[in-house]
């Protein structure tokens, strides 16, 4: 069992920090609002700390899962952030969405001060969270990898180290380019099936077990066709992962036509008030004048 500093209590990093717990880590928890770290020692046994740099102080691994690029570097660079307060030789495993630049920028400062550095972002949501069957995709070093893996493994059913760092966020662009023009097909698909008078939830039934088969499909149809979009991963935040990929896309000259696209609808969903919606509200720009 390992000494780990959890920083970042929000959606997903409340139950993933759990899970350290549950599984028998001596976990040091760290969230800028103090009224999520109090609920959660309420509901595990742990630690808190006041500052990121006080949680890592004797952690072997800190783990940190905050919004954005900017996010990140406020907890961890600084007099008060992790990396002051980690020993030589641990590690960082940073599982917030982000670019695959700030995991590079930070991967050098951390060698400066022989402190490993893996960039970690994860997939399968909140519900992956919670059920600790998240998938995990990392770039770094494949020794600080070896030693992370088996404490990543409490809230993870997949991991996989997939090149140097800057390599799981990029891995993530992926997968963020694939649901964007998934959701946006099954959104299509769905108002088609009501326009053309169809019983949605039967189309789907019989479609879900051919080719047109998808997470998405299987998990999100009813609530699109009910039109309940109060949960799951917020339009602001897949926006913010969309621009990451999209600038990562200008630089290495890859065409995303139909992901630029579908970044532009996600910003009239915003503009419909949709900000925290789930992603799966492209179907309400659809529907909005029906
Ligand atoms: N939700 C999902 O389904 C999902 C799925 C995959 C990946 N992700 C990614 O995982 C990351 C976290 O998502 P989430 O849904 O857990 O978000 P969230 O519920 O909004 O939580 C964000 C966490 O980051 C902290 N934070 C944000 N900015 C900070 C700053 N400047 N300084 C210190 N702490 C800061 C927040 O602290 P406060 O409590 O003080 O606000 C909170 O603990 C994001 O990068 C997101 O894209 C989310």
């Amino acid at each position: 069992m390992a000494k780990v500093a959890f920083i970042g209590l929000g959606v997903m990093g409340f139950p993933m920090a759990g899970h350290l717990a549950c599984e028998g880590h001596e976990v040091c928890v760290y969230n800028r609002t103090p009224g999520k770290t109090q609920l959660w020692e309420d509901e595990f046994a742990g630690e808190s700390a006041a500052t990121p740099r006080e949680a890592a102080l004797g952690a072997e691994f800190v783990m940190t899962c905050v919004g954005n690029d900017d996010d990140l570097r406020s907890v961890v660079l600084g007099p008060d952030g992790a990396f002051a307060g980690m020993a030589a030789g641990s590690v960082l495993v940073d599982h917030t969405t982000a670019s695959a630049n700030v995991a590079r920028e930070l991967a050098l400062i951390a060698a400066e001060h022989e402190l490993g550095f893996l960039d970690a972002p994860v997939s399968g949501g909140q519900a992956g969270a919670e059920n600790g069957m998240l998938t995990v995709m990392v770039g770094g070093e494949e020794a600080f990898y070896k030693r992370a893996e088996p404490v990543i493994d409490a809230y993870a059913k997949m991991i996989k180290l997939m090149g140097p760092v800057g390599s799981g966020q990029l891995t993530k662009m992926v997968n963020q380019i694939c649901i964007g023009g998934l959701v946006q097909g099954l959104a299509e698909a769905l108002h088609f099936a009501q326009r053309a008078g169809l019983d949605g939830h039967a189309a789907m039934e019989v479609i879900s077990k051919g080719a047109a088969q998808s997470w998405q499909l299987e998990n999100r149809h009813q609530s699109m066709l009910a039109g309940k979009f109060d949960f799951g991963f917020a339009v602001d935040w897949m926006r913010k992962d969309l621009s990451i990929l999209l600038d990562e896309a200008r630089r290495n000259g890859a065409q995303l036509p139909v992901t630029a696209l579908v970044d532009q609808f996600y910003a009239e969903v915003q503009g419909m008030g949709g900000g925290r919606w789930d992603t799966s509200s492209l179907i309400a720009r659809l529907n909005q004048h029906s």
